[in-house]
């Protein structure tokens, strides 16, 4: 049975120096998280975009904040307006706002103000291959990202794209928080594996908090 420190702080796991894992540091958020997700992607749909080399993306993205990462033909940018719409992305909501900070701060990083948010839905099979999170101004940012749904493997490497990655278990409600010396290391998402999550579905959303501008 966990103790009363368990249940009050939920289990923080390093994964490198300046990387941590939060288990479950977005479920007292679940609730509002799900219902403010439904009103973002009411007005910027999910949809999938395609890489400069000129592949679509099995993940399914949009965003919210100040600025939304995109790609199209011409490359990796963020912009204040979402490509689909020609309107500016959908605010923030204060719940995504409040978990990123939280999260942060326990992770070392309590000057975080995150100025947009990525949202990318997996589906069964959908993947994302190793990457570099750089389309960002300032790396003293830390990346801030919430699993919501399937359980998914988020494979976290190092500075080279061959280093070798270690694996975790991503769940619904973990939080994963990368930056200092860590925040240019290579990440990614092997494909989903199928299930229906009791309350998201069969997918995982992820929620990833940049300081992007
Ligand atoms: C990302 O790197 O943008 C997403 C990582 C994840 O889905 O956990
Ligand atoms: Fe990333």
């Amino acid at each position: 049975m966990p103790d009363l420190f368990d249940m009050l702080a939920p289990a923080a796991e390093s994964m490198a120096e300046g990387a941590m894992l939060l288990r479950g540091a977005a479920l007292p958020y679940e609730k509002d998280l799900l219902a403010a997700l439904g009103d973002i992607t009411s007005q910027s749909p999910f949809r999938h975009m395609v890489t400069p080399g000129g592949f679509t993306m099995s993940v399914a993205m949009t965003n919210c904040g100040a600025a939304g990462w995109v790609t199209d033909r011409a490359g990796y940018r963020y912009d204040r307006n979402d490509p689909g719409t020609g309107r500016p992305w959908p605010a923030m909501p204060k719940c995504f706002l409040d978990l990123a900070v939280d999260a942060a701060t326990r992770a070392g990083y309590p000057n975080f103000r995150p100025d947009g948010c990525l949202i990318n839905r997996y589906e069964p099979g959908a993947r994302l291959s190793l990457h570099q999170d750089r389309n960002e101004r300032d790396f003293a940012n830390p990346i801030v990202s919430v699993s919501l749904g399937l359980p998914a493997t988020f494979q976290f490497g190092g500075l080279k794209r061959n280093d070798p990655v270690k694996k975790y278990a991503l769940r619904h409600g973990d939080v994963a928080v990368w930056g200092g010396p860590s925040r240019l290391f290579y990440h990614g998402v092997p494909e989903l594996k199928d299930g229906i999550h009791e309350t998201v579905g069969r997918m995982r959303i992820n929620l990833t908090f940049r300081g992007a501008l």
